[in-house]
Formats: C-alpha cells, sequence, structure tokens
C-alpha cells in the first residue's frame, strides 16, 4: 500500500463545534464539519431548539448562535444512534426553562445514560430514564441550575463535557474531575470560543453564565477514522501511507504510541494549531509485534480499540487489551464482536471481562461477519479483510455511515488495481 489520503472531519470535534457556536454571541463558519449521521443528529437537535443552522456546502456550516438562548424543542429530540449527541445534549437541557425529551435508536437505547443523569441531577435537574436500569429514552426537565464539584468514576468526555455544558447555565463555579485523561475538545473549544475554563490535573472547572464568542473554526480530520488507514499500512512492510490535515490533539494520539510499540514506524509533524492542532501522519509498515494496551491508555485509544485488536491479530506474539470495559458499552458490545469476528477469520483470542488476549500471527482467512450494527467493527473487519486468504463480507455496513460515509469508497480506491487476482476481495452489504 502506497497511499496520501485525507479523512473526513473529527466527530467529536464536529458535535462541540456545533454546539457552542449555537450558544455564541453571533454566526459562527465551521469548515471540515463532518456531515455524518452522528453529527447531523447534532445539528437537527440545534435546530429543533431554535437555532439556525445554514449548510454553505457539504462540510461548511454557519451556525447562528442566539447567545445561549434555546426555545423549547416541538418534538422529541432523536439523538439517533450517537451517544455524544445524547449525553452532551443531556447536559445542556439541564439548565433551561423547558422540558424536552431524548430519543435514540436499538443501539443508542441500550446505553447508559446514569452517569450523565447522576450529575445533572445533583444540579437541580430532573431526569427521568424511560428505559431500564437508566436507559433512554430520556425526559428532562430543566431548571436553574446550582454548581458541583463532581468526581467522575469513568473517564469519559461525553460526562466531562455534559457536566461542563450544564455548568455553563449553572449560578457559580462546576467542576468534573476524572479517573484519567478523557479527550480535552470541549475544554479546548470552550477556551477558543473564550470561556475560559480552568485546568488543574484532572479537574476543569468553568464559571457560569459566559456567553461564547463567536469564532470561525476549522475541524481538523478524524484521526479515529485515520487509524483504519494508519494499521493497514503498519501491517504491511514496504507500505507507507500519509494522512493529511488530521488532528493531533494528544488526548486522541495514543494509537501512534501503540503502532510504534508493534514496530512500524510512524511520524507527525504539526501544521497548524489554533484551538486544535492538525498536521500530517505518516506510517511506514513493518511485521508488526504484539503489546499491551491498558490502564491510563484505554481512553485515549478507546476509539481505535477494534481496529488494533486487529493489529494485535497480524502481528507475532500475544497483544493484550485490558481494563476496557467500557468497550461493552459503546455501539454494541465491542469486546464480544471484537473476539467473535476474528475468530471466525481464524485467530485465536480470549475475551476477559474487561478486555481481550489475541495470540497474533495466524493466517487469517475470509468469512461472512456482522457488523453488529458498530461503524467501528464494521470498518476494522474491512481492513481484516485485506489481510486474509479468501472473501471477507461484511454485512448491516449501513452504520458505517455514522462517522465515516466514504470508507468503502476510499477502501475501494485501496484495493486497485481490481483485476489483480492478488487483490483480497472485500465487500461490505449494507443490510
Ligand atoms: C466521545 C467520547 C468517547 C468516545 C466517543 C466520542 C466524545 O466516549 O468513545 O466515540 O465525543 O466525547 P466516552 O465519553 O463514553 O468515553
Amino acid at each position: 500500500m502506497q497511499c496520501e489520503l485525507q479523512v473526513p472531519g473529527d466527530k467529536s470535534i464536529s458535535h462541540r463545534a456545533v454546539i457552542l457556536a449555537a450558544m455564541a454571541n453571533g454566526a459562527c463558519v465551521i469548515k471540515g464539519f463532518l456531515a455524518s449521521e452522528d453529527c447531523l443528529c447534532t445539528v437537527g437537535a440545534m435546530r429543533a431548539l431554535g437555532i439556525e443552522i445554514e449548510a454553505a456546502d457539504e462540510t461548511t456550516l454557519i451556525v447562528h448562535g442566539k447567545r445561549r438562548v434555546f426555545t423549547a424543542p416541538k418534538h422529541d429530540i432523536d439523538c439517533g444512534n450517537s451517544g455524544t449527541t445524547m449525553r452532551l445534549l443531556a447536559g445542556l437541557l439541564a439548565g433551561q426553562p423547558f422540558k424536552s425529551r431524548l430519543i435514540g435508536d436499538a443501539s443508542l437505547s441500550r446505553r447508559p445514560m446514569k452517569r450523565v443523569i447522576e450529575p445533572l441531577t445533583q444540579m437541580g435537574a430532573k431526569i427521568t430514564a424511560e428505559g431500564n436500569d437508566g436507559r433512554p429514552p430520556l425526559r428532562i426537565e430543566g431548571t436553574q441550575l446550582q454548581p458541583i464539584s463532581f468526581s467522575t468514576p469513568v473517564a469519559s468526555a461525553q460526562v466531562k463535557s455534559a457536566v461542563l455544558l450544564a455548568g455553563m447555565f449553572a449560578s457559580g463555579k462546576t467542576s468534573v474531575t476524572e479517573p484519567n485523561q478523557s479527550r480535552d475538545h470541549t475544554e479546548r473549544m470552550l477556551e477558543y470560543f473564550l470561556v475560559r475554563p480552568q485546568k488543574n490535573e484532572l479537574t476543569v472547572a468553568i464559571h457560569g453564565g459566559l456567553t461564547p464568542e463567536s469564532r470561525d473554526f476549522t475541524v481538523p480530520g478524524d484521526i479515529s477514522s485515520a487509524a483504519f488507514w494508519m494499521v493497514a499500512a503498519a501491517a504491511q512492510p514496504r507500505s507507507h501511507l500519509l494522512v493529511r490535515n488530521v488532528g493531533l490533539n494528544e488526548t486522541r494520539m495514543g494509537v501512534l504510541a501503540v503502532l510504534v510499540r508493534m514496530g512500524a514506524q510512524v511520524r507527525e509533524v504539526v501544521e497548524q494549531n489554533d484551538a486544535e492542532p492538525m498536521g500530517g501522519i505518516e506510517v511506514r509498515g513493518a511485521r508488526l509485534r504484539g503489546t499491551t494496551i491498558e490502564g491510563r491508555e484505554i481512553p485515549n485509544v478507546i476509539d481505535e480499540l477494534p481496529i488494533l485488536a486487529v493489529a494485535g491479530a497480524l502481528a507475532s506474539g500475544k497483544t493484550v487489551i485490558a481494563n476496557a470495559n467500557e468497550l461493552r458499552v459503546k455501539e454494541t458490545d465491542r469486546l464480544a464482536a471484537i473476539a467473535t469476528n476474528l475468530r471466525a477469520m481464524g485467530a485465536q483470542v480470549g475475551e476477559t471481562e474487561d478486555g481481550l488476549e489475541i495470540f497474533g500471527g495466524l493466517p487469517l482467512h475470509g468469512a461472512r461477519l456482522d457488523s453488529f450494527g458498530d461503524h467501528r467493527i464494521a470498518m476494522a473487519f474491512a481492513i481484516a479483510g485485506l489481510f486474509a486468504e479468501g472473501e471477507t463480507t461484511i454485512t448491516n455496513t449501513e452504520c458505517v455511515n455514522t462517522s465515516y460515509p466514504g470508507f468503502y469508497k476510499e477502501l475501494e480506491r485501496i484495493l486497485k488495481p481490481p483485476n489483480d487476482p492478488q487483490t483480497p476481495v472485500v465487500t461490505m452489504l449494507p443490510s
């Protein structure tokens, strides 16, 4: 593989750019926006709350901020498959003087929401989960919020962001402390929009009542999307990949460190640094060797673990993933999905309560695999198919549009030349 590419905008940053711009004191132009299903749910939600958003082109939005004033939605707000939309919105809606109801698809309706309900309830909001054990739909009765100092037991950027967004509507200083550093896009964007959060190690604090200053913003490419191609290059000796204009935020770059430990050559260059660093990543392939991914590194690679598990299966020796119980409550139970699919391709995998043990280096063979409705499982196994003998078919792959519309087109481009009998066959079926 000799390849140069660009990936679509960062999903986490796109959500936050739209939400903060909607709260700003004027119009913001957001360039590089990820027009995927998840982020379009956030756009739909902001519109339902009275915010005018124009699409200048597919990746450029003009958001007309209304100085933190939202209007009551006329209908339920549909968060689709997007946990980020639901959890961040829960924080925002907790401080509004109206009622709202957040719904999601079958996968989102199985995901835990207590982690945001608890702190938001402590701040004074009334939130009822209609599903079992804190599961969606959520009914939110907003109110004038009280500030809190909250220690979250999970290192989750969604929880941290929900509390900080609620804190913007509270009377006083709200702080969140997390057990490990999770992605810090909300803090950076608050800083960029001149709502100065205070950061002290694993605590972030914010003063309520401030209105973000409207500023234009460019979303970098999504390193989590780039990770699929990075592993494809890393696991093939002599291959070379250059990804341009991708986000190089340190709280997201764990995937590079893991690939280096596995033996790949990786180089990144920051070319721009406004709210978020952005630049190029170069990867040169090698014969990979197994590694251990655990502890504090986990939040930094949380979305890359499916593709890193595939890298583990292609590497020699053992790869261990531990302390990753959060993977059980993603779009699907990702630990179970990875183990099932890797085994179907001939890999030897042990599943633990909070991780995986992958005994790499066995030849993979093509198989018919399910995505389990999870975009990252679908894409990770499309890449695994590139290294398998025979044909790999992945079903139920429409979910890829939640984060990476255009993935399959890029895959086909990389699979060329199509008439070469050596070219692996990977098919992604929508249903
Ligand atoms: C995200 C945070 C992470 C990540 C998700 C996006 C965000 O989830 O897995 O894809 O945008 O804040 P958690 O906060 O649940 O760890």
